[in-house]
Protein backbone atom coordinates (compact mmCIF):
# COMPACT_ATOMS: atom_id res chain seq x y z
CA UNK A 1 0.00 0.00 0.00
CA UNK A 2 1.47 3.24 -0.40
CA UNK A 3 -1.15 5.02 1.67
CA UNK A 4 -3.00 3.88 4.58
CA UNK A 5 -6.37 5.73 6.04
CA UNK A 6 -7.52 4.80 9.60
CA UNK A 7 -10.55 5.55 11.02
CA UNK A 8 -11.16 3.36 13.96
CA UNK A 9 -13.79 4.36 16.71
CA UNK A 10 -12.61 6.83 19.50
CA UNK A 11 -15.30 6.12 22.31
CA UNK A 12 -15.30 7.81 25.98
CA UNK A 13 -13.92 5.02 28.55
CA UNK A 14 -15.95 4.75 31.37
CA UNK A 15 -14.61 7.26 33.53
CA UNK A 16 -15.59 9.94 30.52
CA UNK A 17 -11.59 9.48 29.35
CA UNK A 18 -10.32 9.15 25.91
CA UNK A 19 -10.16 5.46 25.21
CA UNK A 20 -7.56 5.35 22.30
CA UNK A 21 -7.39 1.63 22.31
CA UNK A 22 -8.71 1.39 18.83
CA UNK A 23 -6.30 3.60 17.55
CA UNK A 24 -3.54 2.48 19.19
CA UNK A 25 -4.52 -1.08 18.70
CA UNK A 26 -5.02 -0.50 14.78
CA UNK A 27 -1.45 1.70 14.74
CA UNK A 28 0.51 -1.27 16.43
CA UNK A 29 -1.16 -3.29 14.04
CA UNK A 30 0.26 -1.28 10.88
CA UNK A 31 3.76 -0.84 12.69
CA UNK A 32 5.63 -4.03 11.56
CA UNK A 33 4.50 -3.47 8.07
CA UNK A 34 5.25 0.17 7.23
CA UNK A 35 7.64 0.50 4.20
CA UNK A 36 9.61 4.34 3.76
CA UNK A 37 7.77 6.72 1.74
CA UNK A 38 4.49 5.43 2.68
CA UNK A 39 1.83 7.56 4.07
CA UNK A 40 -0.12 6.98 6.85
CA UNK A 41 -3.51 9.29 7.94
CA UNK A 42 -5.02 9.38 10.78
CA UNK A 43 -8.71 10.44 10.82
CA UNK A 44 -10.67 9.60 13.72
CA UNK A 45 -11.45 12.46 16.01
CA UNK A 46 -9.42 12.86 18.91
CA UNK A 47 -7.60 15.50 20.99
CA UNK A 48 -4.82 17.66 19.37
CA UNK A 49 -1.60 15.68 20.06
CA UNK A 50 -2.45 11.97 19.43
CA UNK A 51 -1.15 11.79 16.22
CA UNK A 52 2.38 12.98 17.62
CA UNK A 53 2.55 11.73 21.13
CA UNK A 54 0.64 8.57 20.38
CA UNK A 55 1.03 7.51 16.44
CA UNK A 56 4.22 8.98 15.47
CA UNK A 57 5.70 6.59 18.97
CA UNK A 58 4.19 3.64 17.76
CA UNK A 59 5.25 3.61 14.55
CA UNK A 60 8.63 4.48 14.95
CA UNK A 61 8.86 1.38 17.36
CA UNK A 62 7.21 -0.84 15.99
CA UNK A 63 8.83 -0.88 12.34
CA UNK A 64 10.96 -3.51 11.23
CA UNK A 65 13.61 -1.22 9.29
CA UNK A 66 13.80 1.46 12.40
CA UNK A 67 12.42 3.92 10.02
CA UNK A 68 11.65 7.38 11.40
CA UNK A 69 8.92 9.81 11.05
CA UNK A 70 9.79 12.32 8.03
CA UNK A 71 9.65 15.70 9.44
CA UNK A 72 10.20 19.33 7.45
CA UNK A 73 11.48 18.35 4.10
CA UNK A 74 12.75 15.31 4.29
CA UNK A 75 11.98 13.01 1.84
CA UNK A 76 13.08 9.79 3.52
CA UNK A 77 10.99 7.90 6.59
CA UNK A 78 7.38 7.54 7.20
CA UNK A 79 4.92 10.47 6.21
CA UNK A 80 2.34 10.90 8.88
CA UNK A 81 -0.55 13.47 8.56
CA UNK A 82 -3.59 14.26 10.31
CA UNK A 83 -7.54 14.43 8.33
CA UNK A 84 -10.62 14.70 10.11
CA UNK A 85 -13.96 12.41 8.92
CA UNK A 86 -16.30 15.41 7.95
CA UNK A 87 -19.27 12.83 7.82
CA UNK A 88 -22.72 14.39 8.07
CA UNK A 89 -24.53 11.16 8.53
CA UNK A 90 -28.23 11.60 6.67
CA UNK A 91 -27.12 14.83 5.12
CA UNK A 92 -27.92 14.48 1.44
CA UNK A 93 -27.56 18.42 0.29
CA UNK A 94 -23.74 18.34 0.64
CA UNK A 95 -22.04 15.98 -2.04
CA UNK A 96 -19.02 14.09 -0.55
CA UNK A 97 -16.42 15.22 -2.29
CA UNK A 98 -17.81 19.06 -1.87
CA UNK A 99 -16.38 18.95 1.55
CA UNK A 100 -13.20 20.03 1.81
CA UNK A 101 -10.66 18.17 3.78
CA UNK A 102 -8.34 19.40 6.15
CA UNK A 103 -4.87 17.69 6.16
CA UNK A 104 -2.33 18.33 8.89
CA UNK A 105 1.57 16.26 7.96
CA UNK A 106 4.13 16.18 10.25
CA UNK A 107 6.52 17.08 7.53
CA UNK A 108 5.94 18.77 4.35
CA UNK A 109 5.99 15.59 1.98
CA UNK A 110 3.26 14.16 4.42
CA UNK A 111 1.36 17.15 3.40
CA UNK A 112 1.87 17.29 -0.09
CA UNK A 113 0.99 13.32 -0.44
CA UNK A 114 -2.16 13.79 1.57
CA UNK A 115 -3.24 16.93 -1.00
CA UNK A 116 -2.30 14.70 -3.72
CA UNK A 117 -3.86 11.47 -2.66
CA UNK A 118 -7.22 13.84 -1.44
CA UNK A 119 -7.34 16.00 -3.58
CA UNK A 120 -7.93 13.36 -6.08
CA UNK A 121 -11.51 12.68 -4.40
CA UNK A 122 -12.12 16.37 -2.79
CA UNK A 123 -12.42 19.25 -4.62
CA UNK A 124 -10.53 21.12 -2.17
CA UNK A 125 -7.95 20.27 0.39
CA UNK A 126 -7.07 22.73 3.16
CA UNK A 127 -3.33 22.33 4.28
CA UNK A 128 -2.75 23.17 7.97
CA UNK A 129 0.75 23.67 9.57
CA UNK A 130 1.05 20.75 11.53
CA UNK A 131 -1.33 17.45 12.64
CA UNK A 132 -2.48 19.22 16.20
CA UNK A 133 -3.82 22.03 14.07
CA UNK A 134 -6.32 19.44 12.24
CA UNK A 135 -6.98 17.45 14.75
CA UNK A 136 -8.08 21.34 16.74
CA UNK A 137 -10.08 21.83 13.76
CA UNK A 138 -12.44 18.90 13.55
CA UNK A 139 -12.90 19.71 17.58
CA UNK A 140 -13.73 23.37 17.12
CA UNK A 141 -16.50 22.49 14.91
CA UNK A 142 -17.76 19.46 17.00
CA UNK A 143 -17.69 22.22 19.53
CA UNK A 144 -19.10 24.59 18.18
CA UNK A 145 -22.14 22.38 17.12
CA UNK A 146 -22.72 21.20 21.00
CA UNK A 147 -22.09 24.79 22.39
CA UNK A 148 -25.19 25.98 20.28
CA UNK A 149 -27.10 23.08 20.37
CA UNK A 150 -26.78 23.88 24.00
CA UNK A 151 -27.81 27.27 24.20
CA UNK A 152 -31.10 26.60 22.43
CA UNK A 153 -31.34 23.84 24.37
CA UNK A 154 -31.18 26.34 27.71
CA UNK A 155 -33.59 28.79 25.53
CA UNK A 156 -36.32 26.50 24.65
CA UNK A 157 -36.72 26.24 28.46
CA UNK A 158 -36.73 29.70 29.45
CA UNK A 159 -39.22 30.34 26.77
CA UNK A 160 -41.29 27.86 27.41
CA UNK A 161 -41.64 29.18 31.02
CA UNK A 162 -42.18 33.23 29.25
CA UNK A 163 -44.60 31.78 27.16
CA UNK A 164 -42.70 31.95 23.85
CA UNK A 165 -42.62 29.59 21.14
CA UNK A 166 -38.68 28.96 21.07
CA UNK A 167 -39.08 27.74 17.30
CA UNK A 168 -40.46 30.66 15.84
CA UNK A 169 -38.02 32.99 17.66
CA UNK A 170 -35.32 30.92 15.76
CA UNK A 171 -37.08 31.19 12.02
CA UNK A 172 -37.18 34.63 12.79
CA UNK A 173 -33.87 35.11 13.88
CA UNK A 174 -32.69 33.32 11.05
CA UNK A 175 -33.65 35.58 8.34
CA UNK A 176 -30.95 37.61 9.63
CA UNK A 177 -27.86 37.33 6.41
CA UNK A 178 -25.56 37.68 8.72
CA UNK A 179 -24.00 36.37 12.17
CA UNK A 180 -26.53 33.80 12.57
CA UNK A 181 -27.07 29.88 11.93
CA UNK A 182 -29.98 28.54 13.10
CA UNK A 183 -29.60 25.20 15.76
CA UNK A 184 -32.43 23.27 16.87
CA UNK A 185 -33.93 22.11 20.55
CA UNK A 186 -34.15 18.35 21.24
CA UNK A 187 -34.34 15.86 23.84
CA UNK A 188 -30.46 15.62 23.99
CA UNK A 189 -27.61 14.95 21.92
CA UNK A 190 -26.56 11.83 20.34
CA UNK A 191 -24.24 10.30 17.83
CA UNK A 192 -20.81 9.33 18.28
CA UNK A 193 -19.34 12.64 17.77
CA UNK A 194 -20.86 15.68 19.02
CA UNK A 195 -21.63 14.17 22.71
CA UNK A 196 -18.08 12.97 22.64
CA UNK A 197 -15.24 14.57 20.75
CA UNK A 198 -15.70 17.66 23.42
CA UNK A 199 -14.44 15.93 25.90
CA UNK A 200 -11.23 14.86 24.18
CA UNK A 201 -10.35 18.68 24.51
CA UNK A 202 -11.96 18.72 28.41
CA UNK A 203 -9.19 16.12 29.44
CA UNK A 204 -6.67 17.24 27.17
CA UNK A 205 -6.89 20.62 28.59
CA UNK A 206 -6.39 19.35 32.09
CA UNK A 207 -2.76 18.94 31.01
CA UNK A 208 -2.25 22.36 30.50
CA UNK A 209 -3.83 23.37 33.98
CA UNK A 210 -6.61 24.45 31.97
CA UNK A 211 -10.89 24.05 32.33
CA UNK A 212 -13.05 24.15 29.10
CA UNK A 213 -15.98 26.17 31.06
CA UNK A 214 -18.23 25.96 27.65
CA UNK A 215 -17.74 22.22 27.25
CA UNK A 216 -18.87 21.72 30.42
CA UNK A 217 -21.49 23.48 31.09
CA UNK A 218 -22.95 22.62 27.51
CA UNK A 219 -22.22 19.14 28.51
CA UNK A 220 -24.05 19.55 31.50
CA UNK A 221 -27.31 21.06 29.46
CA UNK A 222 -27.34 18.88 27.11
CA UNK A 223 -27.13 15.49 29.47
CA UNK A 224 -29.90 16.76 31.25
CA UNK A 225 -33.08 16.94 28.36
CA UNK A 226 -33.63 13.56 28.22
CA UNK A 227 -35.28 14.64 32.06
CA UNK A 228 -36.46 17.33 30.83
CA UNK A 229 -38.66 15.67 28.33
CA UNK A 230 -39.62 12.95 30.99
CA UNK A 231 -40.75 15.41 33.38
CA UNK A 232 -42.96 17.28 30.54
CA UNK A 233 -43.97 14.00 29.89
CA UNK A 234 -45.14 13.35 33.55
CA UNK A 235 -46.88 17.15 33.41
CA UNK A 236 -49.01 16.18 30.78
CA UNK A 237 -49.96 13.21 31.99
CA UNK A 238 -50.73 14.84 35.06
CA UNK A 239 -52.83 16.92 33.38
CA UNK A 240 -55.25 14.54 32.20
CA UNK A 241 -55.11 12.69 36.04
CA UNK A 242 -52.56 10.10 35.44
CA UNK A 243 -49.65 9.05 36.88
CA UNK A 244 -46.29 7.72 34.79
CA UNK A 245 -46.20 4.21 36.88
CA UNK A 246 -48.58 2.36 35.00
CA UNK A 247 -49.05 4.30 31.88
CA UNK A 248 -48.18 3.21 28.52
CA UNK A 249 -45.92 4.93 26.86
CA UNK A 250 -45.05 4.89 23.20
CA UNK A 251 -42.21 6.05 22.14
CA UNK A 252 -41.30 7.45 18.32
CA UNK A 253 -37.62 7.02 17.11
CA UNK A 254 -35.03 5.60 18.41
CA UNK A 255 -32.01 7.03 16.65
CA UNK A 256 -29.91 9.77 17.68
CA UNK A 257 -31.41 11.44 14.36
CA UNK A 258 -33.71 11.65 11.93
CA UNK A 259 -33.77 9.41 9.11
CA UNK A 260 -30.48 7.33 10.01
CA UNK A 261 -30.14 4.22 11.64
CA UNK A 262 -27.71 4.99 14.10
CA UNK A 263 -28.46 5.23 18.14
CA UNK A 264 -25.04 5.72 19.75
CA UNK A 265 -25.60 7.69 22.45
CA UNK A 266 -29.39 8.33 21.65
CA UNK A 267 -31.36 10.68 23.65
CA UNK A 268 -34.53 8.13 23.03
CA UNK A 269 -32.22 5.07 25.21
CA UNK A 270 -32.13 7.32 28.06
CA UNK A 271 -35.69 8.85 27.68
CA UNK A 272 -36.93 5.21 27.85
CA UNK A 273 -34.63 4.21 30.59
CA UNK A 274 -35.82 7.46 32.40
CA UNK A 275 -39.64 6.40 31.90
CA UNK A 276 -39.33 2.60 32.83
CA UNK A 277 -37.51 3.61 36.19
CA UNK A 278 -40.37 5.70 36.85
CA UNK A 279 -43.06 3.02 36.41
CA UNK A 280 -44.12 3.63 33.28
CA UNK A 281 -44.80 0.58 30.38
CA UNK A 282 -42.68 1.60 27.20
CA UNK A 283 -42.71 0.40 23.83
CA UNK A 284 -40.73 2.60 21.14
CA UNK A 285 -41.53 2.35 17.01
CA UNK A 286 -38.41 3.14 14.78
CA UNK A 287 -38.55 2.15 11.47
CA UNK A 288 -34.81 1.51 11.15
CA UNK A 289 -34.43 -0.30 14.25
CA UNK A 290 -37.11 -3.96 14.17
CA UNK A 291 -35.29 -4.38 17.51
CA UNK A 292 -32.87 -3.62 20.03
CA UNK A 293 -31.01 -5.15 22.58
CA UNK A 294 -27.73 -4.42 24.57
CA UNK A 295 -25.43 -1.61 23.82
CA UNK A 296 -22.27 -0.23 25.53
CA UNK A 297 -24.81 2.31 27.77
CA UNK A 298 -27.98 0.36 27.05
CA UNK A 299 -29.68 -2.85 27.70
CA UNK A 300 -33.27 -2.43 26.26
CA UNK A 301 -34.29 -6.00 24.61
CA UNK A 302 -37.36 -4.23 22.79
CA UNK A 303 -38.63 -4.97 19.20
CA UNK A 304 -40.78 -2.06 17.96
CA UNK A 305 -43.85 -1.93 17.41
CA UNK A 306 -46.67 -1.23 14.81
CA UNK A 307 -48.37 2.06 14.71
CA UNK A 308 -51.71 0.42 14.49
CA UNK A 309 -52.54 0.72 18.19
CA UNK A 310 -51.66 4.32 19.12
CA UNK A 311 -54.94 4.84 21.06
CA UNK A 312 -54.19 2.74 23.21
CA UNK A 313 -51.33 4.67 24.47
CA UNK A 314 -51.48 6.68 27.45
CA UNK A 315 -48.97 9.09 25.92
CA UNK A 316 -47.08 9.22 22.70
CA UNK A 317 -43.59 10.85 22.84
CA UNK A 318 -41.62 12.05 19.18
CA UNK A 319 -38.14 11.80 20.31
CA UNK A 320 -36.68 11.34 16.58
CA UNK A 321 -38.72 12.91 14.07
CA UNK A 322 -38.13 10.69 10.77
CA UNK A 323 -39.81 11.93 7.87
CA UNK A 324 -41.64 8.30 7.38
CA UNK A 325 -44.38 9.23 10.09
CA UNK A 326 -47.69 10.94 9.37
CA UNK A 327 -47.83 13.75 12.46
CA UNK A 328 -51.19 14.22 11.30
CA UNK A 329 -52.52 11.07 11.70
CA UNK A 330 -50.06 10.20 14.81
CA UNK A 331 -52.15 13.16 16.27
CA UNK A 332 -55.03 11.74 15.33
CA UNK A 333 -54.90 8.89 16.73
CA UNK A 334 -53.31 9.63 19.80
CA UNK A 335 -55.01 10.41 23.53
CA UNK A 336 -51.25 12.63 24.24
CA UNK A 337 -48.70 13.51 21.83
CA UNK A 338 -45.39 15.03 23.13
CA UNK A 339 -43.33 16.58 20.76
CA UNK A 340 -39.62 17.49 21.39
CA UNK A 341 -38.71 17.72 17.86
CA UNK A 342 -41.46 20.13 16.71
CA UNK A 343 -42.41 17.85 14.26
CA UNK A 344 -46.26 19.00 15.04
CA UNK A 345 -45.23 22.10 13.28
CA UNK A 346 -48.47 23.59 11.79
CA UNK A 347 -50.74 20.75 13.29
CA UNK A 348 -53.26 22.22 16.09
CA UNK A 349 -54.61 19.98 18.42
CA UNK A 350 -54.94 19.77 22.23
CA UNK A 351 -53.59 16.65 22.90
CA UNK A 352 -50.30 17.90 21.53
CA UNK A 353 -47.65 19.27 23.88
CA UNK A 354 -44.38 20.61 23.03
CA UNK A 355 -40.97 20.59 24.83
N1 LIG B 1 -19.78 8.38 12.01
C1 LIG B 1 -19.65 9.66 11.69
O1 LIG B 1 -20.54 10.28 11.16
C2 LIG B 1 -18.37 10.41 11.96
C3 LIG B 1 -18.26 11.75 11.53
C4 LIG B 1 -17.06 12.43 11.75
C5 LIG B 1 -16.03 11.78 12.43
N2 LIG B 1 -16.18 10.50 12.84
C6 LIG B 1 -15.07 9.88 13.54
O2 LIG B 1 -14.60 8.78 12.79
C7 LIG B 1 -14.13 7.76 13.66
C8 LIG B 1 -14.81 6.45 13.36
O3 LIG B 1 -16.20 6.61 13.61
P1 LIG B 1 -17.28 5.68 12.92
O4 LIG B 1 -18.61 6.19 13.30
O5 LIG B 1 -16.96 5.53 11.47
O6 LIG B 1 -16.97 4.32 13.68
P2 LIG B 1 -17.46 2.85 13.37
O7 LIG B 1 -17.89 2.25 14.65
O8 LIG B 1 -18.39 2.83 12.21
O9 LIG B 1 -16.09 2.09 12.99
C9 LIG B 1 -15.28 2.51 11.90
C10 LIG B 1 -14.50 1.32 11.40
O10 LIG B 1 -13.54 0.89 12.38
C11 LIG B 1 -13.52 -0.51 12.40
N3 LIG B 1 -13.01 -0.94 13.70
C12 LIG B 1 -13.66 -0.94 14.88
N4 LIG B 1 -12.85 -1.36 15.86
C13 LIG B 1 -11.66 -1.62 15.29
C14 LIG B 1 -10.44 -2.09 15.78
N5 LIG B 1 -10.26 -2.35 17.08
N6 LIG B 1 -9.42 -2.25 14.91
C15 LIG B 1 -9.59 -1.99 13.60
N7 LIG B 1 -10.74 -1.54 13.08
C16 LIG B 1 -11.76 -1.37 13.90
C17 LIG B 1 -14.96 -0.89 12.16
O11 LIG B 1 -15.06 -2.22 11.70
C18 LIG B 1 -15.36 0.10 11.08
O12 LIG B 1 -15.01 -0.36 9.80
C19 LIG B 1 -14.38 8.26 15.09
O13 LIG B 1 -13.23 8.87 15.58
C20 LIG B 1 -15.46 9.29 14.88
O14 LIG B 1 -15.45 10.27 15.89
C21 LIG B 1 -17.32 9.79 12.61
Amino acid sequence: MDAVIICVPTPLDEHHEPDLSYVRGTIESIAPHVHDGQLIVLESTTYPGTTEEIVVPILEAGNRSRLKVARGDEEAGIHVAFSPEREDPGNDTVARHDIPKVIGGCGRVATALAESMYGAIFRKVVPVSSPSAAEMTKLLENIYRCVNIALVNELKQLCMRMGIDIHEVIDAAKTKPFGFQAFYPGPGLGGHCIPIDPFYLSWKAREFDFRTQFIELAGEVNRNMPRFVLEHIAGALNEQGKSLKGSRVLVLGLAYKRDIDDLRESPSLTVIELLREKGASVDYNDPYFPTVGRGRHYDLNMTSVPLDRLASYDAVVIVTDHSSYDYKAIVEQAQLVVDTRNATKGIRSEKIVRC
